[in-house]
């Protein structure tokens, strides 16, 4: 080391003009006018100070795995590519794994599962980043982020400082967190810490899907890379893989109806499947509902719905978003005539209709 400094921080970099074709796994082609890769926290703080935030609100990319963007962003995009894993043994069985929002998030499951950490390996392959992992608190085959999140670093771009915030913290719901609605644009999650068993695992296995595959595989006492490598093949049995075909995973939520509404609609529709929640009312598995409508595998000029799970909405080659938008309206308006239930979409829509 001599005398100087070489800690001099590398400053964002306002790039104009980018194509997001490539950073959308819709595969929708779009351009952001202004553009910067976020490579590090000081990058935000950089931002910040330019007065960045106080002239604009910009739309926060992770691994554009639940997005549709329907037009050219109006706003600056910022691509989130912070990085980095740390793992702390914290005694009692227990690890915490920290990532940098921009970590791939199925990279860290299957680092998780390799080193004998339990807790994420039902939510193998789900695609997009660590960052984004909370927005939505992902789900899938009976498990949710929610059940092994610590605590979550972001930035607040209204003062310029980071926060913590831990579970209680964080609204989380089906889908859903507070910083998906009220606190959407206000936050950039920057880095995320799990907390994993390191033994006596906590394995769920009862979705029907995931118990019918071990059953199958005469898998009796499953080890978690066993249900990380069953998730694994499940997904790739029913879900397009997006590097194939344009995808953003399910496209709406499964819908939630009161109990007197789906006592009615029981009685018309006998063969209805339903999950009861402890709230009482019953969600309804929306892909069934696309499915019955008569969607699944559809084509409509270059969208349809996927072949093996109609929730899924797909871009067959060069659809634009407002036409991929077209297509799921007219899948939740005959699924409204049909059967009197509305879907919303579980991906964020970007840009102007
Ligand atoms: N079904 C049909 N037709 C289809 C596909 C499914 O009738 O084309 C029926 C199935 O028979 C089943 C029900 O619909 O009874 C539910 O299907 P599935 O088990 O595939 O789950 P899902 O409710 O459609 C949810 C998540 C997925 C997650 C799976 C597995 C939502 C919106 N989707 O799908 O998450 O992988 O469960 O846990 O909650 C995502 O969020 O992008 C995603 C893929």
């Amino acid at each position: 080391m001599n005398g100087k400094s070489e800690a001099k921080t590398d400053a964002p970099v306002l790039q104009q003009d980018v194509d997001l074709t490539g950073l959308n796994t819709m595969r929708v082609s779009a351009t952001a006018q202004q553009f910067v890769d976020v490579k590090n926290k000081q990058h935000l703080v950089e931002l910040f100070k330019s007065g960045f935030f106080e002239r604009h609100t910009p739309i926060i990319l992770g691994g554009g795995s639940n997005l549709l963007l329907v037009g050219d962003p109006q706003s600056p995009v910022l691509k989130i590519s912070i990085g980095g894993v740390k793992i702390d043994d914290i005694g009692n069985g227990h690890v915490l794994m920290k990532a940098g929002a921009g970590e791939n998030w199925h990279g860290l499951v299957v680092q998780a599962v390799e080193k004998g950490y339990g807790g994420i390996e039902n939510l193998a392959l789900i695609p997009g980043t660590a960052g984004a992992a909370p927005i939505q608190n992902i789900g899938a085959y009976g498990v949710e982020l929610q059940d092994c999140f610590e605590e979550l670093t972001a930035f607040d771009t209204s003062t310029g400082t980071f926060e913590t915030f831990k579970r209680a913290d964080c609204q989380f719901a089906y889908r859903d967190s507070m910083f998906k609605n009220n606190q959407r644009g206000v936050y950039i999650i920057c880095d995320l810490t799990l907390r994993l068993r390191s033994k006596n695992h906590r394995l769920v296995t009862g979705y029907k899907a995931l118990s019918d595959y071990l059953d199958r595989e005469n898998i009796h006492q499953p080890t978690i890379r066993d249900i990380c490598n069953a998730v694994v093949a499940i997904r790739r049995s029913k879900l397009p893989d997006p590097a194939d075909i344009g995808n953003a995973g399910s496209f709406f939520k499964n819908p939630v109806i009161s109990a007197k509404r789906y006592r009615k609609l029981k009685h018309e529709v006998p063969e209805l499947p339903s999950y009861k929640l402890d709230s009482g009312d019953y969600k309804l598995p929306a892909a069934w509902l696309i499915d019955q409508a008569g969607w699944k595998g559809k084509q409509v000029g270059n969208v349809g719905s996927y072949e093996n799970q109609a929730l899924v909405l797909v871009n067959h080659g060069g659809a634009t978003g407002r036409e991929i938008y077209a297509h799921a309206m007219r899948i939740r308006d005959s699924v409204q005539e049909r059967f009197g239930v509305d879907l919303n979409p579980e991906v964020n829509i970007i840009g102007e209709l």
